[in-house]
């Protein structure tokens, strides 16, 4: 194999740069074969340890993956070619235009195909939709955002807004999450940023450099994956189990220890786990014997069908380890790139100069609009109002996958958030595209699990969500999933 070394610091970080060009420049395909580290080694004229750790950082970083005694491939996942498949913007594919030569970053951001996974891409006017995390913005909601934003737009549109934000939305954002979550903050503690995933980026950039190890879940939330790869961590993944996140099971690094841990111990995503208090309390107590900071995504929370909802891991952190995300998205509208992150408070300066440079702060009328919406309680109603419509559609669905899909599946469902897990028993990983084009040619959408995993799951599991739907038409929807199914056997 032909590469050549660029002669900057370590050697094994010459190999691993020289192979990540080459699998980005699509000069090796997804799905073809890495020599063996002794033929690497020989060609190159370095020590076999010296292509063991280059293939160690390919592999931490997704560029490749492994099989069980058949050696190391270049990853399904990467999308070669830089910069014409960038996922987002148009093609440049027009002769003579030079490629540009881009940050690692760049290229980083890049191979995680962020239009593969991009939410949006979701709605495919299919009529029955099980897409998640949605909601319906229903027609009051709407009369009343309206009057709401062209009041704001008068008295806000002319200055640039404080880039910690609107202070009475971050005194409504503290009231509104002690109350609810129980998390206990000043409202200078509190950050308002364009989405959680924002909130995300900003954690990358103030609390990681390369090569830091981050700690997350496995199954875990790709929006947190992409971002934490793209700064150039190195994630080490902790199984989940029936009781979501386990401190314990984190993989042994030698002395290397994680900086930063991403949960959603209130509903794991995508299994939707709860993690018990005492796994809560053991990795708080971990967090804070080893310095690292926990990231806890707190995004559906408002949505607990049987029991109240579990208190937050923020209301029982005693040393300010936690970072607690919470988003507008899911009770109210992805759209409006809301959210908001409760800080410890060293790194309330740190956060705030980060997002001050990115945007200069989230849109002013926006805030203003919500933190009335807020402080006029209209959104404590809203999740009310919501909660108990979901918790039909959620009757509703899990009674029509019982009877539907008796004996053939196992479904997972926590009471709580937006979708329910579905493993289909007797159907093989691979075979679910041509579920998903079966049942779209019904005219269903059904969401899969298998892009929140890092290593591919060995069963077949659909999320389905129940928030977009009438109860007859997730029955209907049900019926058809069973016909899609029925067409494959
Ligand atoms: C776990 C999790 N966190 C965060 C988000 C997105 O939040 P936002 O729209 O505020 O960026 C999602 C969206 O589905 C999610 O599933």
């Amino acid at each position: 194999m032909m590469i050549s070394l660029d002669g900057r610091g370590p050697l094994h970080r010459q190999v691993y740069r020289a192979l990540q060009d080459t699998i980005l420049r699509g000069e090796m395909s997804p799905g073809a074969r890495l020599p063996s580290s002794r033929a690497l080694a020989e060609d190159l004229g370095v020590s076999r340890t010296v292509i063991l750790l280059a293939y160690e950082d390919l592999l931490a970083e997704s560029y490749t993956e492994t099989r069980a005694g058949a050696g190391t491939f270049v990853s399904s996942r990467i999308q070669p070619g830089l910069p014409e498949n960038a996922g987002f913007g148009p093609a440049t594919e027009a002769a003579g235009v030079k490629r540009p030569v881009l940050s690692r970053y760049a290229r980083r951001a890049i191979s995680q195909k962020p239009d593969a996974v991009y939410p949006g891409k979701r709605d495919l006017g299919l009529r029955f939709n099980f897409g998640y995390s949605v909601s319906e913005l229903d027609p009051q909601i709407v009369r009343l955002w309206r009057r709401l934003l062209s009041k704001h737009v008068t008295d806000s549109s002319s200055y640039y807004p404080p880039p910690q934000g609107e202070p009475g939305l971050r005194a409504a954002v503290a009231r509104h999450a002690g109350r609810a979550r129980g998390v206990r903050c000043d409202p200078e503690q509190v950050l308002i940023v364009s989405g959680s995933q924002q909130s995300l980026d900003l954690a990358g950039k103030v609390l990681i450099d390369p090569g830091d190890h981050v700690l997350i879940e496995e199954p875990q939330y790709h929006g947190a994956r992409t971002a934490f790869l793209a700064m150039g961590a190195r994630l080490d993944l902790c199984p989940v189990d029936e009781d979501g996140f386990d401190i314990r099971k984190r993989p042994a690094n030698g002395r290397t220890t994680a900086r930063l841990v991403y949960v959603t111990p209130s509903h794991q995503m995508p299994t939707g786990a709860v993690m018990p208090a005492a796994r809560r309390l053991e990795l708080l107590a971990w967090a804070q014997e080893n310095g690292a900071y926990v990231i806890e995504d707190d995004y559906d929370s408002e949505f607990r069908y049987k029991t109240r909802p579990i208190a937050s891991l923020h209301s029982l952190d005693r040393h300010q380890r936690v970072i607690y995300l919470g988003t507008f998205a899911k009770a109210l509208s992805p759209s409006l790139r809301l959210a908001y992150v409760v800080l410890p408070p060293e790194l309330v300066g740190p956060f705030v100069s980060a997002k001050w440079l990115s945007d200069l702060g989230a849109p002013w009328v926006t805030q203003r609009a919500l933190a009335e919406y807020i402080e006029a309680g209209h959104y404590a109603r809203r999740i009310r109002r919501l909660s108990r419509r979901y918790a039909a559609r959620r009757e509703a669905l899990l009674s029509a996958l019982r009877s539907g899909l008796a004996g053939q599946a196992t479904i997972v469902d926590s009471a709580a958030g937006m979708h329910v897990l579905v493993w289909l028993d007797g159907l093989a990983p691979e075979a679910l595209p041509a579920l998903v084009a079966e049942a779209a040619r019904r005219e269903v959408h059904l969401p899969t699990i298998d892009e929140y995993y890092m290593k591919p799951p060995r069963r077949a599991g659909l999320l389905l969500g129940y928030t977009l739907l009438s109860e007859q038409d997730i029955a209907e929807g049900v019926r058809r999933l069973t016909e899609a199914l029925a067409s494959l056997r």
